[in-house]
């Protein structure tokens, strides 16, 4: 009568044995696996590829909210400046009616050209190198950091 108990106890013995087994030899295979993707953070594009210049209109301003970048026309060409405050980092918009762009955190507005004009912010807002790809279209290069002057005479 106690034969098929021990079997039974027995079995379960062994599966809870091989069960173990196959967990940690499954962990095992997760976490190899899980070495060959490490955490890298890839930086972002350096350049950003744009229009062609007659998207940008006399005195218009085109927002590229993705790359916090605006890309703007004055009399004396194209140019690119980016969208993000010089205060604490926050996103600027631009205000069509005061004609400035500000931002929302802390109050501070810019010029179009990306001078301040209230604070707290201290500093002008940053201008980007831009030219012409081979497609013709504007490339604003996020790495070329250039004086509020520079423009790309079309
Ligand atoms: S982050 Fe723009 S004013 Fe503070």
């Amino acid at each position: 009568m106690e034969g098929p108990k021990k079997n039974t106890s027995r079995r379960r013995f062994f599966l809870l044995v091989w069960g173990s087994f196959l967990a940690g030899v499954l962990l095992s295979v997760a976490s190899s696996i899980r070495f060959l993707f490490p955490n890298i953070l890839y930086e972002p594009e350096s350049k950003m590829e744009a229009e062609k210049p007659g998207k940008y209109l006399l005195n218009g301003i085109v927002s590229y909210s993705n790359s916090g970048v605006y890309v703007l026309r004055d009399e004396k060409g194209i140019y690119a400046m980016s969208g993000i405050c010089t205060h604490q980092g926050c996103l600027i918009s631009w205000n069509d009616v005061k004609k400035e762009f500000f931002c929302p955190c802390h109050g501070s507005s810019f010029s179009i050209e990306g001078k301040v004009r209230m604070p707290p912010a201290k500093f002008d807002l940053t201008h980007y190198g831009v030219k012409l790809n081979r497609k013709g279209k504007v490339v604003v290069n996020l790495k070329r950091l250039v004086e509020p002057h520079f423009r790309l005479v079309i």
